[in-house]
């Protein structure tokens, strides 16, 4: 397995052609898949739900990373171990028990992500990094893709790298929102290990080859 992973964001991709991009992604050097589900209530935008997390488990050959934007994820923690998610990333400003939502998280047999919105220090999660996989460090304002890259998040990336460190974690960075190859690079060197991209990806003409050169960039 690669040490630094790229994840495709669905969220890009052509919905009336879902399993075109789902083979594309399959065919590449990627290495998760990345699932936005939205529920109009914590962020201004829905995205889909369960029937089309099937269809879309159904095909895909990559690790399945879900990414839930949604109040109240404790409700769906079984639903989205049995629709085939691999790690499953709920926001700490939306669970108010987190230790507890990550315990039920694991044990549904998935790796339990936390995902921090622009706003929030890293340092809120220094009682619970060492039961936290991966924490998604979101480097835009959850909701929508194709937004810039807030370059804070640099800052916060080394200082979550240092709070691992210094924990003896054995956490995951992940990075969501407007990755490109003009950032990816630097995020690395700062500590990230997961780039999520969505529409540098999907967007471009030749998506195959755009995660390709993005590999090379950060490996
Ligand atoms: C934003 C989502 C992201 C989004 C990234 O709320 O969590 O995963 O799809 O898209 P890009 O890469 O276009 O910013
Ligand atoms: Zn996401």
């Amino acid at each position: 397995m690669n040490s630094k992973l790229i994840a495709p964001s669905i969220l890009a991709a052509d919905f009336a052609n879902l399993q075109k991009d789902i083979e594309i992604v399959n065919a590449s050097e990627a290495d998760w898949f990345h699932i936005d589900i939205m529920d109009g209530m914590f962020v201004p935008n829905i995205s889909f739900g369960m029937p089309v997390l099937k269809a879309i488990t159904k095909h895909t050959k990559k690790y399945v990373d879900t990414h839930l934007m949604i109040v109240d994820p404790d409700r769906y923690i079984k639903t989205f171990a049995d629709l085939g998610t691999n790690n499953l990333t709920v926001h700490y400003e939306a669970c108010t028990h987190l230790h507890r939502t990550i315990q039920a998280i694991k044990s549904e047999e998935m790796q339990a992500g936390v995902a921090l919105n622009p706003h929030t220090n890293v340092n809120v999660l220094e009682d619970t990094i060492n039961d936290i996989d991966l924490v998604c460090v979101m480097s835009v304002n959850p909701g929508f893709g194709g937004q810039s890259f807030i370059e804070n998040t640099y800052n916060k990336v080394r200082q979550l790298k240092e709070l691992i460190l210094k924990k003896g974690a054995s956490t995951k960075i992940e990075i969501d929102g407007g990755v490109t190859n003009k950032n990816a690079k630097q995020l690395i060197t700062q500590g990230a290990d997961v780039l999520v991209a969505g529409s540098f990806v999907f967007q471009s003409e030749n998506p195959i080859k755009t995660i390709s050169e993005l590999r090379k960039l950060i490996n």
